[in-house]
């Protein structure tokens, strides 16, 4: 092609000029975002716990439009911290992605409940999102616009196996979502959040105590949708697109990436095949 020197055409950049916040940013879906917004134009800020993963990050992507700043999202002044990195190093927040979150510990009972494992949970999950919403709405409102986006999960519409804490974590992000979004509505802010199935991010290898092949096939066997596995880039192309104009009039979304396990029903159609198989024996 003219005027390039790779044979790769380039791809239209559709977030040019926006500064972005990613919570959790330093690995996983966070990471995969990252790159994603960084390819389309975007100044990005990547918030995190994990120090040294998050400033590798920065230092391999080779690209100055990238920052790492910590912040702990339980902590109403790191978040604070983290909004002001983005409007002193570039002037505005146009997109919040809050992605970060933890599963909890692995216990599969109500009878077994830890308060403090709760608590730790929806300190990070709900209130780490309540936060970044606050800080990042005070700089978004004098702007007339911004997009804020919330990883929910799958587990905000079904029950895909997840801890009870968790589930219930994901479901308060769908219920601030629908109120940030009347509030915020009134302000030209978007609201919106993603929910996906499973993807094997260290986050669902560590609670499954698996390897990544391992756990795509496990949920790749329970999956509706066949032939295809949910990626972290996957989940990076949902927020590229609510956080870009192409979106400009979606608002208070619940956005399901799971292939069509929350509206389907598959044990009853295993249940069959169970009884089907056995009347001709
Ligand atoms: N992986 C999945 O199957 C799946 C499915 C649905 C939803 N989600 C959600 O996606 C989001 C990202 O998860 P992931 O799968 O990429 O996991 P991950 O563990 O790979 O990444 C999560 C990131 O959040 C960071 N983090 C954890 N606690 C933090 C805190 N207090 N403050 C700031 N950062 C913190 C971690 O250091 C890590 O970098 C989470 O909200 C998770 O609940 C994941």
């Amino acid at each position: 092609m003219q005027g390039f020197s790779s044979s790769v055409p380039p791809i239209a950049k559709r977030l040019q000029g926006k500064v972005a916040l990613i919570t959790g940013g330093a690995r996983g879906i966070g990471e995969a975002t990252a790159r994603l917004f960084l390819r389309h134009g975007a100044k990005v800020i990547i918030a995190d716990v994990q120090d040294d993963l998050g400033r590798s990050l920065c230092d391999a992507v080779h690209n100055p439009n990238i920052s790492y700043v910590h912040c702990d999202v339980s902590n109403d002044s790191n978040v604070q911290t983290a909004v002001n990195a983005a409007v002193s190093q570039h002037g505005k927040l146009d997109i919040l992605f809050s992605n970060a979150g933890i599963a909890g510990s692995m216990n599969p009972s109500i009878l077994s409940l830890d308060l403090e494992d709760l608590k730790r949970v929806f300190e990070v999950n709900v209130y780490g999102a309540f936060s970044a919403a606050k800080h990042a709405a005070k700089v978004m409102i004098p702007e007339k616009k911004g997009s804020i986006i919330f990883t929910s999960s799958a587990a905000s519409v079904t029950h895909p196996g997840t801890l009870h804490e968790y589930t219930a974590s994901k479901h308060a992000l769908v219920g601030l979502v629908k109120n940030l979004c009347v509030e915020l509505g009134k302000h030209g802010i978007r609201v919106n959040c993603i929910s996906p199935y499973a993807v094997a991010t260290p986050l669902l290898m560590g609670g499954m105590g698996m390897d990544k092949e391992s756990v795509e096939k496990v949920y790749s066997e329970a999956a509706n949708l066949k032939e295809v596995v949910l990626k972290e880039e996957d989940v990076a192309e949902a927020a590229l697109f609510l956080s870009s104009d192409e979106s400009k009039y979606v608002s208070g979304l619940n956005l399901l990436l799971d292939g069509g396990v929350s509206v389907t029903n598959v044990s009853v159609e295993a249940a069959l095949a169970k009884i089907s198989a056995k009347t001709k024996q």
